[in-house]
């Protein structure tokens, strides 16, 4: 489907599997003939138990009584715990408190769909008939459903943080034109294919190895630990991978493995907790919906010279990760664009309902979205093709222009250059004039055309978390076993480190096996995100493998008493001077001599730091960027739209492995398409969420997908940094990339008033709203 550039590696012999080759996912074939093991396909001990939750009914109110005697007798039930059952701690809150595990009798519950009680039966539909005979009774509390209510209450999670650089009020006041503006950004459910899901066998001494579907095995750890009342060495987390998890099993996962902890505890059994769809949906976080407004002072070039820019994340009833995910929404509110005055409010507003969390871009998307709105109104404004706008406020190579609002100075700016080649290579002037002049011949179709660029910034914005470790055992056969503390979610971490580690080995990849994540291996991990991983799990892994093969050539000249340089290793072999042994033969030979062949591998990102109080640092080691352009065809009686074509161009650096970078690529663009256009979560007046499953919460289907859509790897671009093999994250932003279908819908509808008008389009946007943007502006043009 897509055509592809890389810059090629050298060509010398190398081991199959190497860095830069584009070699399949390690699990690709499980994956698609069914063989790959989930939770909830593992072979269970016998007798284990089946796990399920009952959820609260209301937003907020106090639980007045709790009545689960008909639950205890139900036909196959062996166990029923609440709050009061919880041996340790009950707040399982990741960063700050505000998170029970259950909610309990006389306590307030903060959203529908909290949990109130756990049992366990002898089997799946035992436990969640069971649940469903509770009877729950309640006083009524008001609840805050919206952002508006929220920020009016001044009601928040977390307190605001404010980002600013010059005099706002002064470059507002003095510019030449002027806009403001307000927008709302819808959420998103993540809807990983594999659900929640966490299996807990009891150990001796009160242990406990927990198979959980999660990002974060280590906090896992640390919160089963917690609510058990044990010391964190009871405790083994073991994650193989998941079935997707897109941010949504970055802290979320941890109550279903608290909770089956807590009942194998109990009844000394396996216990394996798995949610249906519907109640995922509902009790588990999703990305934050926003609501940002605007005041922008900009000249006649269509150059922003001033922004006042207020961004209110919706976080839910508890802080969970929305401090970092709306400081990640302020760092990219600039997105690609240098703003000279400038002031950022961001606040994360308290609501009655489920407590959002990560979701790929960590509010990036958000800050990136409220910006690009800004460029079009700006464009229709200043009567400009939004493109020029977009450049004429492109940080620039030039001193004065490449330093972000938060100090950060870009120093591999390779959007300027990348942008002008996408330009080119989608024929976007000859395509502008060619939908022009369809546009002008047709009342009914309308066409329209985005170009809009992405720049992502990584690393983690929370400083110790950018560190990660690595373990390498080589056995004696010349066979590899690779373990980090990074965890497979489909995003090619596995094939990708083992890569790393075939290079530096020089041996084929088949003899690498990477093994499930375990706390018991490498311990006190990072969770897998912030698309950091391969490139601190990578680095991590190198770090081990530069070890042993220091070691093995150290023995090499001492036992056949040679220089180093006269240790050569090539593909699967090592040469000492004229002599030449399989690495299998050589490993087996170094370990006759008591040579250890197993390492530890350590890395920590260096340069990055924030400062908070001062809103300004480094918080990023580098940025990742691409660029895309979209082309779209709305009716506009209906509202009904089409993505004709798709333009990518994306830096990924050196590519680690360019099939898998394709596919994150073409993964995440459709990803946020979806978020942009057709995927919308809904609220009843109770606030009670009704899209509870994909009949009524439309994600893109293979056939949403753009019939034309080339993607091209930016070639020969290096990171500047001294990245795993000078590659780049590639994780989460190409999602941003979606962002341009988002801007092409506007754009065509815009072109109903001649282009003179800027059309309000919240997102996500459905038919129905672009119906309404196309009626809102037919009136307003007349
Ligand atoms: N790709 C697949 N197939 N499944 C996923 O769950 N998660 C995304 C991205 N790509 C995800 C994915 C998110 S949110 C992140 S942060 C990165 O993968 C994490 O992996 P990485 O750091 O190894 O890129
Ligand atoms: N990205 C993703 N996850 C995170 C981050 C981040 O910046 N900080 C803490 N968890
Ligand atoms: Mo990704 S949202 O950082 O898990």
């Amino acid at each position: 489907m897509s055509k592809y550039k890389t810059s090629a590696m050298p060509q010398a012999a190398r081991p199959s599997g190497a860095v830069g080759q584009g070699i399949v996912h390690e699990s690709a074939a499980k994956h698609v003939s069914g063989e790959a093991v989930y939770i909830d396909d593992m072979m269970a001990p016998a007798g284990t138990l089946h796990a399920y939750v009952g959820l609260s009914t209301i937003a907020h109110g106090v639980v007045s009584s709790m009545s689960l005697a008909a639950v205890r007798k139900a036909p196959g039930v062996v166990d029923v715990i609440t709050r009061d059952d919880v041996p340790g701690v009950i707040d399982i809150g990741p960063v700050f408190p505000g998170d029970p595990l259950l909610v309990g009798l006389d306590n307030t519950v903060e959203f529908h769909g909290q949990v109130l009680f756990a049992v366990a039966a002898t089997s799946y539909a035992a436990a969640r008939r069971a649940v469903q005979l509770a009877k729950i009774e309640y006083t009524h509390l008001p609840a805050c459903l919206s952002i508006e209510e929220g920020l009016e209450a001044e009601s928040f999670v977390r307190p605001p943080h404010y980002q600013r650089r010059g005099d706002v009020k002064q470059g507002l006041a003095s510019a030449p034109r002027r806009l403001q503006g307000e927008l709302q950004i819808g959420g998103q459910e993540q809807m990983y294919l594999e659900g929640q899901a966490s299996l807990c066998v009891p150990d001796e001494d009160g242990g406990m190895l927990v198979y959980s579907s999660t990002q974060n095995p280590t906090e896992g750890q640390k919160l089963v630990a917690e609510v058990l009342g044990v010391d964190l060495h009871k405790v083994t987390v073991d994650t193989r991978r998941m079935g997707g998890a897109f941010g949504g099993k970055e802290t979320h996962a941890n109550q279903w493995a608290c909770l089956a902890a807590i009942l194998a505890r109990r009844t000394g059994r396996a216990v394996k907790l798995r949610l249906a769809r519907g109640d995922d949906m509902r009790a588990t976080g999703k990305r934050h919906h926003f609501l940002s407004r605007f005041d922008v002072g900009f000249n006649d070039l269509g150059q922003i010279q001033a922004l006042d820019l207020m961004l209110a994340g919706g976080c839910g009833m508890s802080p969970d990760l929305s401090d970092a995910i709306v400081d990640r929404a302020m760092f990219h509110s600039d997105n690609a664009y240098y703003l000279p005055d400038v002031a950022i409010a961001g606040h994360r507003v308290k609501t009655n309902t489920v407590s959002n969390t990560a979701f790929r871009g960590f509010g990036g998307p958000q800050g990136m979205v409220a910006i690009e709105d800004i460029i079009d109104a700006i464009a229709r404004s200043t009567a400009m093709d939004p493109l020029d706008v977009r450049k004429a406020n492109l940080y620039s190579i030039e001193e004065q222009r490449n330093v972000t609002h938060y100090g950060q100075t870009i120093e591999q700016n390779v959007l300027p250059m990348l942008i002008d080649r996408l330009e080119e290579t989608s024929d976007y002037r000859a395509r502008r004039e060619s939908i022009r002049a369809f546009n002008a011949e047709n009342t009914v179709l309308k066409k329209g055309l985005a170009l809009t660029p992405v720049k992502f910034g990584i690393s983690f914005t929370v400083q110790h978390l950018n560190q990660a470790g690595a373990l390498l055992h080589v056995f004696t056969d010349g066979s590899i076993q690779l373990n980090h503390g990074g965890t497979e979610m489909g995003q090619g971490l596995y094939t990708k480190v083992a890569q790393v580690v075939a290079e530096e080995l020089q041996v084929d990849i088949a003899h690498i096996r990477c093994t499930a994540t375990r706390t018991d291996k490498v311990p006190n991990t990072s969770p897998t995100a912030a698309s950091s991983g391969s490139d601190i799990n990578g680095m991590a892994a190198l770090d081990a493998a530069k070890k042993i093969r220091a070691r093995l050539t150290q023995f090499a000249c001492e036992h056949f008493k040679v220089s180093e340089d006269a240790v050569v290793f090539s593909p699967n072999q090592i040469s000492v001077g004229d002599q030449m042994f399989s690495f299998a033969d050589f490993v087996n030979l170094a370990y006759h001599q008591r040579i250890s062949l197993s390492a530890t591998g350590f890395y920590r990102t260096p340069k990055i730091h924030y400062d908070r109080e001062t809103a300004s640092g480094r918080p990023f080691y580098y940025f990742a960027n691409g660029a895309s352009v979209s082309e779209v065809t709305i009716d506009t009686l209906s509202g009904e739209y089409r993505v004709e074509r798709v333009d990518i161009c994306h830096d990924v650096g050196n590519s680690l492995n360019p099939a898998i970078d394709i596919g994150q690529i073409e993964g995440g663009f459709i990803q946020g398409m979806g978020w942009l256009t057709s995927e919308e979560l809904a609220w009843d007046n109770e606030g009670r969420l009704t899209t509870v499953g994909p009949a009524t919460y439309k994600i893109p289907a293979i056939g949403d997908t753009p019939p034309i859509f080339h993607v091209e790897l930016l070639p020969d671009s290096p990171n500047a940094e001294a990245t795993i093999f000078r590659s780049k994250a590639v994780g989460e932003p190409p999602l941003m990339l979606a962002i341009s279908v988002w801007s092409a819908i506007r754009d065509a509808v815009a072109s109903i008033a001649d282009y003179r008008l800027h059309p309000a389009l919240d997102t996500p946007a459905t038919p129905e709203r672009v119906l309404m943007a196309c009626e809102a502006l037919r009136r307003e043009a007349h």
